[in-house]
């Protein structure tokens, strides 16, 4: 059985959590697009832990763990990830985590670029800053460096030396210090040593556990709206990241997966630049990031908040072939009293249900629900206030997809299962 975990907003949708309730019956978990621009929190059995990298079953023993071809690696933070997570007694061993050979490094010369890029834009995109772009760019013009080279000295230097020669010309053009080749060949050979037990060919790994019948879950980073091609382009991250692009990422084909969940919170939240139909720039916003916590994992900027988008949700449920639905926060959102749910666009004149290239031209029309109070200790559905239940068959009946899981609070075990 092959599962594929993707977000449908704007990212921080708590794919983490999902993919860590689905990982309980899994025998492996592929992480297959972006890199350190991820966050994800896990909190279980009473511990937080923060991954940016790793796949968020890396803290159950018994799952093994891929970093798929379609994970572009900053390979110093990838090794202080593995060292947080021994220092916290999870074994990460050869046996049980695998970095593919295809997989491309981020390296040093690309988080400067990244940086340089935002400085020249007129339009800014407010990235990550982690080198993410850059580093998709090089990949793309066939200059990328992949884990393989960094375990592979006699070749090693001359492709650094080729893979900056552009950022060089642009450092060089616009006053910024040159990227010294000699310092970043030292940076691969030191972090290859500490990585190369767990680089291999991971292909090999997944086509054998389909093989045997076990239980694949991959799971998505970023999400639909910052997919380089179904998002809100620039505004978007530099993959696909929606779930056929997750699927190839990890070296999966379309027909081999049996079940695609979309993580979705009760509300909208998002960090950068770009289009945001329902954003809340007042109390209502404001409300929202603090009940919600809305802080980036990865940048800890605040996050810009506003009201459920469920013309994204349905698009959502075409694009990535949904299966499923996890509806996160809706702890949260019922704390608001009225709760508004956009069902609709106005654009040019007209009622439309559908994303228009230049979306910032839509006003959103909106539905109301009233808000509910959650008490301690629920597990069922059928425990869930009946607003809260009216809210999430609202969104069932809205988008003909089926609410599989329903999360009521940060720690896993607030997970109810419909
Ligand atoms: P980049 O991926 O660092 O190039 O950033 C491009 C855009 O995607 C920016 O608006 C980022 O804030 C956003 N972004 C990238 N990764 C994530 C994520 O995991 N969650 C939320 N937003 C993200």
């Amino acid at each position: 059985m092959i599962k594929l975990i993707v977000g449908i907003q704007w990212g921080d949708e708590g794919k983490g959590r999902a993919s860590h309730f689905e990982s309980k019956n899994a025998k492996i978990v592929v992480r297959a697009t972006g890199g350190n621009n991820a966050g994800h929190t896990v909190v279980a059995n009473g511990k937080k832990y923060k991954m940016h990298l790793l796949p968020s079953a890396i803290i159950r023993e018994n799952v093994n763990c891929v970093i798929a071809p379609g994970v572009v690696i900053d390979p110093e933070v990838l090794i202080s990830e593995i060292d947080e997570m021994i220092k916290a007694d999870i074994s990460i061993t050869k046996e049980r985590f695998h970095i593919s050979q295809r997989a491309h490094v981020i390296l040093p010369h690309h988080k400067q670029l990244d940086g340089l890029y935002e400085k020249l834009k007129a339009k800014k995109i407010g990235t990550t800053k982690r080198g993410i772009g850059p580093c998709y760019s090089e990949k793309c013009n066939r200059t990328g460096i992949r884990m393989f080279d960094l375990c592979d000295p006699s070749t090693l230097k001359k492709k650094i030396q080729e893979s900056v020669l552009l950022a060089n010309t642009m450092f060089r053009q616009y006053g910024e210090p040159e990227v010294d080749v000699e310092e970043e060949y030292q940076l691969c050979i030191n972090c290859a040593e500490k990585l190369k037990p767990y680089i291999c060919d991971t292909q090999f790994i997944l086509m054998d556990a389909d093989e045997k019948n076990e239980n694949i879950i991959v799971e998505g980073a970023q999400a639909l709206y910052l997919d380089l091609d179904h998002g809100d382009y620039p505004y978007v991250t530099s993959s696909n990241c929606n779930a056929s692009g997750t699927a190839s990422g990890a070296g999966i084909g379309p027909t081999k997966v049996d079940e695609v969940i979309g993580v979705m919170k009760a509300y909208c939240s998002r960090v950068g630049e770009g289009p945001f139909t329902t954003e809340q720039e007042n109390e209502i916003g404001d409300s929202i990031r603090e009940l919600g916590h809305e802080f980036g994992t990865t940048t800890g900027r605040p996050r810009r908040c506003g009201w459920l988008d469920l013309v994204m949700v349905k698009n959502a449920c075409f694009i990535c072939g949904l299966t499923s639905l996890c509806v996160n926060h809706m702890d949260t959102i019922g704390k608001l009293g009225k709760i508004k749910v956009c069902v609709a666009y106005e654009y040019k004149g007209e009622q439309i249900g559908y994303i228009p290239i230049d979306r910032e031209n839509c006003t959103p029309i909106y539905k109301e629900f009233d808000g509910w109070e959650l008490e301690d200790g629920i597990t069922t559905y059928e425990d869930l206030p009946e607003n809260a239940r009216k809210y999430i068959e609202f969104i069932e009946e809205y988008t003909k997809v089926k609410v599989k899981y329903i999360g009521i609070g940060a720690d896993e075990k607030q997970t109810i299962v419909k």
